[in-house]
């Protein structure tokens, strides 16, 4: 009897587990790349001689490979582990490939492990002079929009 209890309970909590909904992503320290193209990444982005296009290598150093405590704001607006290129669907007026921002959230956890998670919010774009970054500019909304929505869900340094 007491055995079939007890296969019961496993049954139910696995269950219960299961419907568990896990909670989403709010990253502790939230930092906003802006910019033009140095920020919003060409490394590794070459010209296929053939076909006149470019295209990113794909190749991914050390310093730009996800890791469980690195987050991006992606396109829609939602923290999802952050994975190059992180101005994919950002910055969508050239080939996008690696850039400054993981090595810099890897560089910090590197220095201070119990910094918290990192919430990184892609910004840039290509070619921007700084003139179309001006408040009540079409790029100024955007960023000011995505600045908004990472600090909705995000920004509070854990105890
Ligand atoms: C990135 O910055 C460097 C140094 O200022 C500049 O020479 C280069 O043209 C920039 N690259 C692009 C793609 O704008
Ligand atoms: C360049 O493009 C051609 C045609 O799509 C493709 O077959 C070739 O593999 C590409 N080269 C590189 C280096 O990606
Ligand atoms: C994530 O980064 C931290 C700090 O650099 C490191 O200790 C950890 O091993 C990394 N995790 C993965 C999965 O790369």
């Amino acid at each position: 009897m007491l055995r079939v209890l007890f296969l019961v309970f496993l049954l139910a909590s696995a269950q219960s587990g299961s419907l568990q909904k896990e909670a989403p992503p709010a990253p502790h320290n939230i930092f906003i790349l802006a910019g033009q193209s140095n920020m919003s990444a060409r490394g590794g982005v070459e010209l296929n001689a053939t076909t006149g296009f470019l295209y990113w290598d794909g190749i991914l150093p050390p310093e730009c490979q996800p890791n469980a405590s690195i987050f991006r704001l992606d396109a829609d607006l939602k923290w999802v582990q952050a994975t190059e290129p992180l101005h994919d669907g950002i910055d969508t007026t050239l080939i996008n490939g690696v850039g400054p921002g993981m090595p810099f959230a890897h560089e910090i956890l590197h220095l201070k492990p119990d910094y918290g998670t990192i919430g990184l919010v892609p910004c840039a774009l290509s070619g921007s002079s700084i003139k179309r970054w001006q408040r009540g500019s079409p790029l100024y909304d955007r960023l000011m929009r995505r600045v908004n929505a990472a600090v909705e869900s995000g920004g509070l340094t854990p105890r």
